[in-house]
């Protein structure tokens, strides 16, 4: 099985990935890492402060991969058969990202890019397998136990709706 962990930054991915891999025999691989190891970084965007990625060739060496969780914010676009989509309610993630340090302007961007609803959307564009877990109240422990549940065939369906903070009304506090 190769199962991709994505989300807007900030919502956990790199923690619950590593969770993952420790708690069952998919191995972990960072899909950052991957894209610089095979040379598939086409630039840099400054004002993003990330890599741009050449996501074909980099979907290409994921072909041979098997049983692993891929982590990252492209993972949705590469060869896998399972994509979880990490989501965090906006204000929360207004905190996480600040307590990375981040600056005002990164933090909004990526809020609003959470409140959009960016990743989910291109991730059920992109895959029939979609399954979107709201983290805001939950350690990353009892994330890994859904996404086990889910691969168990016990999560009854609701992982696999649509997932929207605007429908929710999350977004007036911010
Ligand atoms: N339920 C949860 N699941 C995952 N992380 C959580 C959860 N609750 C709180 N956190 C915290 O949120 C932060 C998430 O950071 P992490 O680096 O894992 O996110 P990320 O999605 O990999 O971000 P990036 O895209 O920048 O790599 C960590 O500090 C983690 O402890
Ligand atoms: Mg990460």
């Amino acid at each position: 099985m190769k199962v991709a962990v994505t989300g807007t930054p900030g919502t956990g991915k790199t923690t619950v990935a590593k969770g993952l891999s420790e708690e069952t025999d998919l191995k972990y691989v960072s899909v950052n890492k991957l894209a610089r190891e095979k040379d598939c970084i086409i630039s840099y965007d400054d004002r993003r402060e990330s890599d741009v990625v050449d996501v074909k060739k980099l979907r290409n060496e994921t072909n041979d991969l098997e049983n692993c969780v891929l982590d990252g914010h492209l993972s949705h676009f590469l060869a896998v058969d399972k994509v979880i989509v990490l989501r965090c309610k906006p204000s929360s993630l207004k905190d996480r990202l600040e307590g990375k340090g981040w600056d005002e302007d990164k933090v909004m961007e990526n809020v609003e890019s959470e409140i959009a609803g960016i990743i989910e959307r291109e991730a059920r564009n992109s895959k029939e397998r979609v399954y979107s877990i709201d983290t805001t109240d939950k350690s990353p422990k009892q994330v890994v136990d859904v996404i086990i549940n889910i691969f168990e065939g016990e999560d009854d369906g609701v992982y696999s709706q649509y997932f929207d903070w605007i429908e929710r009304d999350e977004v007036e506090t911010l």
